[in-house]
Order: C-alpha cells, then structure tokens, then sequence
C-alpha cells in the first residue's frame, strides 16, 4: 500500500519523507490556500519545491472546469515536473480531459469521487488514481469505507489499472480500514501516519528494556 501526503505543507511534506514511508503528495486549492500560496507564478513555483523533496507522484489541481482549460492547465502543470500527477474533478469535461491525457501519457487523479459509478466513469477515461473522499461521506452519515471496497471489487473484477487512492482520510482507523480492504493508496495528513506508531505497549516494553538493561549495567 502506498502513503501519499495530503498537504502542501513543506515541512510536513519533508518530515514525512525523512520517515523514510513516503510515496507521494497530493495537494488541492484548500491546502495550498491554507499554506497561503496564491497567484500562478507562486504555485507553480511551490509545485517545484514539493517536487524537489519527494521522489515522485505529486498531484496537482487544475482550476479550470471547461475542456479546454483543463487541457491547457493540465499541459503546463505536467510540464514542471515528471513527477506531477495532474488532478482533474469528476465532472463531464474532466472525464474527456482524462482520456486526453490518457492519450498523452500524463498521468492524472480524479478527484472529487463520491460513487462507484463515478470510479467506473474514470476508470474507464483512463485516470492513473481515483480519489473517493470517504470523510466527507462519513460527514453525512454515509459509509465511505464501504465506498471504497466497491470501487476494489468492481476495477478487481475488470482489471482496471486506475489506483484506488482514499481521500479525505481524518484518522488512523480509516488508513487501517482502506488496507484492509485493498486501497492502493491512501493520502492523509500527517498526523494519520504518524498515530501508526503508537502503542503502549510499546512505550511499556521498551521502558523496561532500557531500565533492565541501566540495572545490568551498574551491577
Ligand atoms: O484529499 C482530499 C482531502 O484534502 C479532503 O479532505 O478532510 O477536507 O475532507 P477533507
């Protein structure tokens, strides 16, 4: 399973890597907003810096919503880097921009999915990685991870290449539940990754490893 993070964050973005677990990144107009970075030259400018921390797969988001736009934001946003993802919303002309794309090599994430048949719809197109939010479903009192074990089962069952990548992840339970049920990728925020780490059992164990050892130690 992969981890991507879901942030544009650098230092996070950093912390993650040096973890030493880190697969991508994927960003979206809310978190380069939230990190303050506005204006095209600026964004594209922070797309290069992630670029230049994480070995490969970054997503970045057209802001157009027409064919058109999609394409031309699209080419420029892959022409930063190899490593950029581009990340196209779920609608009518971001399917046919996929499947533009698609044709082009360039690899994309659409995004915004919230139904199987919307998977369908973009695995279909040709899309790299789709992106069910399963917190914001949640939110509304529906399943998301029962989302996500329908979009495994219906690529498993036609062999779609597309990488189910769970979004909208808020905790660790989520990441677990997202591998237990075959998510390729999940992306989240740090936070989720790092509360893998903790146990108490842990912590108990090694306390009395080292106290054990200190005692040996001054005998
Ligand atoms: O990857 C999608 C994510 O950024 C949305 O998360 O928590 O705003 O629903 P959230």
């Amino acid at each position: 399973m992969k981890f991507f993070i879901d942030t544009a964050n650098l230092d996070e973005i950093r912390e993650a890597h040096d973890l030493g677990v880190l697969d991508g990144v994927t960003t979206n107009p809310s978190l380069m907003a939230k990190e303050g970075i506005t204006g095209d030259a600026n964004i594209k400018a922070h797309y290069k810096a992630i670029c230049k921390i994480v070995e490969d797969k970054v997503s970045a988001e057209v802001i157009a919503t027409d064919y058109e736009g999609m394409v031309r934001e699209g080419k420029e946003l892959a022409k930063l880097d190899d490593k950029i993802v581009v990340k196209i919303p779920m609608i009518r002309d971001g399917v046919k921009a996929i499947r533009y794309f698609h044709s082009e090599g360039i690899r994309t994430n659409c995004t915004l999915i919230f139904s199987s048949g919307q998977a369908l719809l973009a695995a279909k197109a040709g899309a790299s990685y789709v992106s069910p939010f399963i917190g914001r479903l949640d939110d509304i009192a529906i399943d998301g991870l029962d989302l996500i074990a329908q979009i495994v089962h219906i690529y498993q069952n036609f062999g779609y290449e597309t990488e189910v990548l769970a979004a909208s992840v808020r905790h660790t339970m989520h990441l677990i539940k997202c591998a237990e049920l075959g998510a390729d990728v999940v992306t989240c925020p740090l936070k989720v990754i790092t509360g893998l780490l903790k146990h108490p059992l842990t912590d108990a164990g090694l306390a009395q490893f080292l106290a054990d050892h200190a005692k040996a130690a001054s005998k």
